[in-house]
This record gives C-alpha cells, sequence and structure tokens, in this order.
C-alpha cells in the first residue's frame, strides 16, 4: 500500500513501540502511587515531559497530558469561558465546533479571517474588538494546505493588547522546527499520533506565567487541572516519538521537501491543476491541489481500490462530504474545492511511490 495521509495518522514508530511495552505489562504502577512500582511510572511521565518540552523548546512550561489533540483544544477553550474568544476562520473542527458549542460561555466569540493563501493578515487582528485577557486561537499550521502562519508577528501584535494566543500546533509538530518560547504563545496543543506515536495521547503545553482553568475535576494528578490516572504507556511512547522527531527533524524536513517538490513539479503538468496556497510558506510534507471537473471524494475512492491512500481534507470533512471551510474561507471556488485532494508525506515514503501515484492519478483523470 502507498500511504499518503500522514496529516490524519502516522504508523507507530517501532522504537516507540519497544519504548511502551514494558509500561503495559511489568512497569503497570499507578504514577500516583507512593511505592516503587508507582515511582517508576511517574519517573517515566516526568522522561516524557523533558523529551516533549525539549522538542517544543518550552523549558519551564508546563505539560497537562490529555487524550489527544482534541482534548488539548479544548481544554485550552476552557481558559477563555467569561473571556472574549477570537478564532481563526481555517482551525480545525476541534477548535470550532468547542467555540460554536461554548459561545454563550465566552463574553464574545469573532473569527479572524484569512486571505486567499490561507495566512491571516495583521489587519485580521487589528479590525477584531479585544479586552485584556481575552484570547486568540491561532493554529500553526493548517492540516489540509499546511500553510504556516507567522505566529510570532501575531503574538507579538496581540500581547501589545494583552490577549493571550493559544496555537493548534498538532500538525507543525515534528514536521517543521519551532520554539514555543521564541514564538509567544501561552497555550500550545500537540497530539502523539502524527509524529510516529500512539493514538489517544497529547498534550497541552501551558507557559509559566499562564494561569489555566481546572478541565477535569477528580483527583490531584497534572496540578489539579486534569485529573485521572495518566495513560503511562501512551505516554511514554509520545515522549518517545517526541526525542526521535527532535534528533530526525532536519533529516525528515529535508527528505520530505524534496518528495513534495518532486510531487508537485509532476503535478503542475496535469492541465488546470491548481496547487492550493502554493504561494504560502508550508508544511514540507503537506500538499492539497484541485481539478477542474473532478470529484475530489471519487477520486479518492478510486485511488484507495489502487491501494494508494490520500484525503480530500481533514479527516473530519472527508466523511462528512463538505466543502472544507478552510478553502471556503480561503475564497476556493465551491466546484474546485469540492474537487480537493491532500497528500501528505512521511518521513519513511519514497520517490517511487511518488511517481506511481502521479501516474496513477493521470490514469484516473483521463478516464
Ligand atoms: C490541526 C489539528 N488539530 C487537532 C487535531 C485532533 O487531534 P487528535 O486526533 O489527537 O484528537 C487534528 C487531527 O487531525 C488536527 O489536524
Amino acid at each position: 500500500m502507498i500511504y499518503l495521509d500522514h496529516n490524519a495518522t502516522t504508523r507507530c514508530d517501532e522504537r516507540v513501540v519497544e519504548a511502551m511495552l514494558p509500561y503495559l505489562h511489568g512497569m503497570y504502577g499507578n504514577p500516583s502511587s507512593l511505592y516503587k512500582l508507582g515511582r517508576i511510572a511517574r519517573s517515566a511521565i516526568d522522561t516524557a515531559r523533558e523529551q516533549i518540552l525539549g522538542l517544543i523548546d518550552a523549558p519551564g512550561a508546563q505539560i497537562v497530558f490529555t487524550s489527544g489533540g482534541t482534548e488539548a483544544n479544548a481544554l485550552a477553550l476552557a481558559s477563555a469561558l467569561d473571556r472574549g474568544l477570537a478564532i481563526s476562520a481555517i482551525e480545525h473542527p476541534s477548535i470550532f465546533e468547542n467555540a460554536v458549542y461554548y459561545r454563550q460561555c465566552f463574553r464574545d466569540l469573532q473569527t479572524l479571517e484569512v486571505d486567499g493563501a490561507g495566512t491571516m493578515p495583521l489587519l485580521a487582528l487589528d479590525k477584531a474588538n479585544w479586552q485584556a485577557g481575552d484570547m486568540a486561537s491561532v493554529m500553526l499550521a493548517n492540516n489540509e494546505t499546511g500553510v504556516v502562519q507567522d505566529l510570532a508577528v501575531i503574538a507579538e501584535r496581540l500581547a501589545e493588547r494583552g490577549v493571550n494566543l493559544h496555537t493548534d500546533a498538532v500538525q507543525a509538530l515534528g514536521k517543521i522546527s519551532f520554539s514555543f518560547k521564541k514564538l509567544g504563545v501561552k497555550l500550545m496543543s500537540l497530539s502523539s499520533h502524527k509524529i510516529y506515536g500512539p493514538k489517544g495521547c497529547g498534550a497541552l503545553a501551558v507557559a509559566e506565567d499562564f494561569v489555566l482553568k481546572p478541565w477535569l475535576r477528580g483527583g490531584d494528578q497534572q496540578y489539579g487541572w486534569r485529573a485521572g490516572t495518566e495513560n503511562v504507556a501512551a505516554i511514554v511512547g509520545f515522549g518517545k516519538a517526541a526525542e526521535l522527531a527532535k534528533t530526525e527533524i532536519d533529516t525528515r524536513e529535508t527528505r520530505m521537501l524534496a518528495l513534495r517538490m518532486r510531487l508537485e513539479q509532476a503535478l503542475r503538468t496535469i492541465p488546470g491543476l491548481v496547487i492550493f496556497a502554493e504561494q504560502a510558506k508550508r508544511l514540507p510534507n503537506t500538499v492539497q491541489f484541485g481539478i477542474p471537473g473532478i470529484n475530489g471524494e471519487m477520486l479518492l475512492m478510486q485511488l484507495d481500490q489502487r491501494n494508494i491512500a490520500v484525503s480530500s481534507g481533514s479527516a473530519c470533512s472527508a466523511s462528512s462530504g463538505e466543502i472544507s471551510p478552510v478553502l471556503t474561507a480561503m475564497g476556493v471556488e465551491a466546484s474546485l474545492a469540492k474537487s480537493a485532494i491532500r497528500v501528505s508525506l512521511g518521513k519513511d515514503n519514497q520517490e517511487t511511490e511518488i511517481d506511481q501515484f502521479v501516474d496513477v492519478l493521470k490514469t484516473l483523470i483521463a478516464n
């Protein structure tokens, strides 16, 4: 099978599985227990925390482990309750749907527009109404187009108004190098299964000077912010995946970018094909394109029949058959947006797989 859907999920790295196994069986202690077995689990969590903080360059920040990126996003937004919240128009459904659901609980809910290239102009921030203590949620990299926002500049502009910035860095993590500290964000959502770690595990990184509101009440795990016995094996796996990403990020980035450029060069020979956000700064692994007159969902299924896995956009909108809100926000015409296919490369993809994909794609659209 040719797997080209790494923004949906990745296969667990063998080294990650190896690191996790002992914590599923021999070292099964509860990290809150005071005896040795518990202390071993606690120490494994502490190591994972450091590994993750190392990858995002966030010395001194806190890490709250969650069940994934979705929960990390919900936890972040919970700290904006009773205050104003502004989210970018291209956020993942786990931000958008939570923001809309809790709309009544925010003083104000605003949308920050993006331009045709999928990037957020500073003007969008200047046009919004802010009060000190409000929160803005702007993703670092988009899951569909791969567009990377200039977050440091955005954070600086918001800080002038006393606004706290949360970023969903789920797709950027492990694909591009960035620094939590230098970006100047207060909260950052992360997910393990996008970086060759296990599913069902994520984290919210919290700046030292940010006061988080409790999320799940119960025991006093995780500073009382998120009660519940930690998923030790998954956390260990997430930590290991983060450690591997940190060591290998430059190699991965260079390899994936070379593959993406090879792919894009071949795609440009297809008449009428449009690469979305082509001119914007994008993740090295992501390309989303449309072909006029083609039904993206149908093309996806035909590719599947030939053992090639791609996506039409986000995993969530793919199953609902809706037109991508991300492309809509960028002003892409509905018929072209409906033809969207997203290819997201992984660290282990090969040139031959790219060439094979292009050959099959060309055959399918010619028929
Ligand atoms: C940008 C973004 N945020 C959040 C999530 C949700 O992460 P998880 O699957 O870990 O809940 C995803 C998953 O696709 C994503 O792409």
